[in-house]
């Protein structure tokens, strides 16, 4: 028999929702007595964390999957895993495709991961897809860094946008209470983490679904008493949140962030298109304007936020005008970060049906000029902190020149600058920016 202790390797793609599953799968496979091994082709368990946001990152797991199909040809105990969206898209028809898969579990199972592994110990092959209320994970999470943490406020999403597979995938909407959230971030401030980004798919829409309302009807736990509620936890010094809607984005929680001195002046929020008809058809909720009102907002109370979102470009109809709609949108905003892509039509959504396609072609095109528009704006925006002396969480050395460590500002811009890493990991350092590019900074401490 062998003795040696069981290797596992977890693979994540997509979002940060997933990478938040990860370290909690991670916490509870460690607990089984399982240890990370670097190298997945030494492991005897491999889960991958799969997403289906888009066709690519769909394509991705299935060639991953397919090596390590192989290999269990050779190995019959190796186990492996699917989680995540892809997992919850698929469900059984994946072990047509894929026979050699012990387990498939959707991202509502995450933390059942123990219970269901020793069913597949036991001997069953087995597929967890269907809806859950999602239990508190008594585990420790494994975490990535040891200076950021994510935690989940809400899982799952109710919106309908008509080109998004999330909400089939995750669920709906599923709020941890309070208490559960600042019990994590007390345990986190103990173990020495300093950053915490509170985390949802639409994290506006936290609390909605547990129970009490004021007298104004308003209802008891939102996403800004949630911040005032955690805010003064010991040890952390920054708070970010993330993803916000521009729907339900409200002035009290700008007011919020610019009261709460731990809030960092960071925002994250998806515009998608810069187009009414668009976001129409894309069943947003909101307009362009009512968009450039809220930047207008959060601007005027905290001139230097930082602001970044997501856009799709080519979205079914789009027509050429609607399309530079977008990049009039970009320009005159002048986001510090875009995530951009081109649509990808998914299974399970509406707009994936619509025979108003846009050519291959045109994707890339609009994909390209988008692109080069953001890095422009971003290269501006960046050049305001030159000179300027920013406050630097030093998280890891740089990975490039390890003479030198990296952090970010509170504006979220990565930053570098010589020092000692095992001294300077966790600190909080006052860098005078001598060095600006688009995405990033360099500065010399003082
Ligand atoms: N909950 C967030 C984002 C969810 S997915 C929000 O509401 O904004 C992350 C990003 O992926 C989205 O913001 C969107 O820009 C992009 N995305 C989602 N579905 C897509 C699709 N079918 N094709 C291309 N991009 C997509
Ligand atoms: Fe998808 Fe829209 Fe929900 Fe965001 S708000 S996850 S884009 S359905
Ligand atoms: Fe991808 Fe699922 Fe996140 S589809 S973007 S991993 S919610």
């Amino acid at each position: 028999m062998n003795l040696s202790p069981r290797r596992y390797h977890i693979t994540t793609f997509g979002c940060q929702m997933n990478k938040a599953d990860s370290e909690r799968m991670a916490g509870i496979l460690e607990n089984m007595g399982f240890q990370w091994s670097e190298d997945p082709n030494e492991a005897d368990l491999i889960l991958y964390n799969t997403c289906t946001i888009r066709d690519n990152a769909e394509q991705k797991v299935y060639s991953y999957l397919g090596r390590q199909a192989k290999r269990k040809q050779h190995k019959p105990d190796l186990t492996l895993i699917v989680a995540g969206c892809v997992a919850q898209q698929e469900g059984e028809q994946l072990l047509r495709r894929v026979p050699e898969v012990d387990l498939i579990m959707g991202p509502q199972h995450a933390n059942r991961l123990g219970d269901l592994l020793q069913q597949v110990f036991d001997g069953s092959q087995v597929v967890a897809t269907e809806p859950v209320h999602i239990m508190e994970d008594i585990t420790k999470p494994r975490r990535e860094s040891h200076i950021t943490a994510w935690v989940n406020v809400i899982y799952g999403c109710n919106e309908r946008c008509t080109y998004c597979v999330v909400p089939n995938v995750r669920g709906i909407e599923q709020s941890r209470t309070p208490d559960a959230i600042r019990a994590e971030m007390e345990e986190l401030g103990r173990q020495g983490y300093k950053e915490i980004t509170l985390l949802g798919q639409n994290i506006d829409a936290y609390g909605r679904d547990l129970p009490g309302v004021t007298e104004t009807g308003r209802h008891l736990h939102t996403l800004t008493d949630l911040l005032y509620y955690v805010h003064d936890v010991e040890g952390i010094d920054r708070l970010r949140f993330a993803t916000s809607h521009p729907r339900y984005f409200t002035e009290r929680l700008i007011k919020a962030c610019q009261e709460l001195p731990k809030v960092c002046e960071h925002f994250h929020i998806p515009f998608q298109s810069g187009d009414n008809e668009i976001l129409k058809a894309m069943k947003r909720g909101y307009t362009h304007e009512r968009y450039r009102q809220i930047i207008d907002n959060i601007r005027e109370l905290m001139p230097d936020a930082s602001i970044s979102a997501d856009a799709i470009v080519a979205f079914p109809g789009e027509t050429e005008e609607q399309f530079e709609n977008t990049l009039k949108l970009v320009d005159e905003i002048g986001f510090d970060q875009l995530n951009t892509a081109a649509y990808s039509p998914r299974p399970g959504t509406p707009a994936a049906l619509w025979d108003n396609q846009v050519s291959e072609e045109v994707k890339s095109d609009r994909l390209q000029r988008l692109n080069h528009l953001v890095a422009t704006k971003a290269a501006e925006r960046s050049q305001r902190y030159l000179g300027r002396v920013e406050e630097i969480l030093v998280e890891e050395v740089n990975p490039k020149d390890a003479t030198q460590v990296m952090g970010r500002t509170r504006g979220n811009r990565l930053t570098f600058f010589t020092g000692n890493i095992d001294e300077l990991r966790g600190k909080s350092v006052k860098v005078k920016i001598t060095e600006a590019r688009p995405f990033s900074l360099s500065g010399v401490p003082i």
